[in-house]
């Protein structure tokens, strides 16, 4: 057994890991990330593009944000197919100039890997049965196994950044926390192609057939969603198959301007709203996926890691410089604010978008006639852009 020493062990190499393992380094504060699988799987996982501000503003913080400013694609509105028709929601003009920007959680993810390379910093890929010890005492520590050797790191804290399938969550003892779960009886099928996105910015489509999100990694990548039942699997469905029921659900300008092509990746996930209460166990937070899960309508996961990663560093960087644990001891409420406040948007915009199984005709009716009213007030399209957008950081909300 090799033992070392960190102040902050974060379990988890993923968007929320390592976004804490770069502005802990640029404070000072020196922290170790292991990581249960390789770099290229981190990478190789295709999830949500849409950065909040706030989202931008810690890239910047961490001091990675050059090549998101160079590539990343700022959208001033996101469009709304139903009935037929488009409407568009002018983000910007209804949510005071704030905009919101595509850049691929692979692309964020690849320059905190960079930038954590670049300094030196060490992470731990592939390590096997990571476990989490001694977090309701002073001296918590981690062990994994690397290679058939057994290490120990020793810190003052531990950051469960490990995703809803980690081992932190899973350690904090189960008298002490509660889990709210929602599970969607359908999924999304997500198709990358190498293709120029159908529309300038994000439609957002309710057909009669289902949910559809014409989405784009750039100017010449385009994602794209279809609301599959929970029984479907990937292997039934061709690419041709994806094509032709995205063209059933679109209207007819943009049947027209889709361009097709293979399928780079192709893949479908559950839709799931999740949180923990509380986040901290002690001398462990949890931040990111480890603590909440939002369904992708509306792209809100990796903006709420983000936000609890802020709130994270804030309150290690207050107990470090001040020798204050305020900010330690009101990160969870702090976090379990904002983090409702997104559940419930995107609950809400989940169930204003899908067609459920079982449902009533007139709830197709009941939908279209909410978005109409929505589309139509200016009550309506700034409730769509300031959830959209993202609350700000201190939005002076209690926890749900
Ligand atoms: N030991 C070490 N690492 C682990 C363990 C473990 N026992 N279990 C899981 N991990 C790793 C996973 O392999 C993964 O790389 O933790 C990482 C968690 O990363 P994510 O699941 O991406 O979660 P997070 O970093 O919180 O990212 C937030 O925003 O858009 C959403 O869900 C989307 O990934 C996204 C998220
Ligand atoms: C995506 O581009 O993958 C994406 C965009 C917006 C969403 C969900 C996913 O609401």
């Amino acid at each position: 057994m090799t033992t070392t020493r960190t102040q902050v062990a974060i379990v988890g190499a993923g968007p929320s890991g390592l976004l804490l393992g770069q502005l802990l380094h640029k404070a000072g504060i020196d922290a170790v990330i292991v990581e249960r699988v390789s770099g290229e799987h981190v990478l190789g996982r295709i999830r949500a593009g849409i950065l909040e501000q706030v989202s931008i503003d810690l890239m910047d913080e961490a001091g990675v944000g050059a090549r998101m400013h160079q590539e990343g694609l700022v959208h001033g509105g996101i469009e709304m197919l139903f009935g037929g028709q488009r409407h568009r929601v002018d983000l910007h003009k209804w949510r005071g100039g704030k905009n919101v920007m595509v850049y691929g959680q692979t692309e964020l993810t690849r320059d905190l890997m960079d930038a954590r390379q670049a300094a030196g910093l060490k992470t731990v890929y592939e390590a096997k049965h990571t476990a989490v010890h001694g977090f309701d005492g002073a001296k918590p520590y981690v062990t994994y196994e690397k290679d058939g050797q057994q290490h120990r790191i020793d810190c003052d804290f531990i950051a469960g950044c490990d995703g809803f399938h980690g081992v932190c969550r899973a350690s904090a003892p189960r008298a002490a926390i509660k889990e709210y779960e929602k599970v969607y009886p359908f999924g999304w099928l997500g198709l990358l192609a190498d293709t120029p996105p159908v529309s300038d910015e994000l439609i957002y489509v309710n057909s009669e057939r289902g949910f559809a999100l014409c989405s784009q990694r750039s100017r010449s990548r385009s994602r794209y969603y279809l609301q599959v039942p929970l029984t479907h699997h990937v292997e039934d469905w061709s690419d041709d198959a994806f094509w032709q029921e995205l063209r059933l659900r679109l209207d007819e300008e943009a049947r027209e301007k889709l361009v097709t092509g293979p399928s780079l990746e192709k893949s479908i996930a559950p839709l799931r709203s999740f949180v923990t209460e509380p986040l901290r166990f002690g001398r462990m937070f949890l931040a990111g996926d480890a603590g909440h899960i939002v369904p992708p309508t509306g792209a809100k996961g990796l903006n709420l890691a983000a936000t609890d990663v802020k709130y994270l560093y804030d309150a290690l960087v207050e107990f470090y410089q001040n020798k204050s644990e305020a900010g330690l001891d009101h990160y969870s409420q702090k976090c379990l604010g904002r983090i409702w406040r997104a559940e419930r948007f995107s609950w809400w915009f989940t169930q204003l978008m899908h067609r459920f199984p079982h449902d009533e005709q007139i709830t197709a009716k009941f939908q279209n006639a909410e978005l109409s009213y929505l589309m139509n007030s200016p009550a309506g399209l700034t409730t769509i852009a300031e959830n959209y957008v993202g609350l700000p950081l201190d939005f002076g909300g209690a926890a749900g």
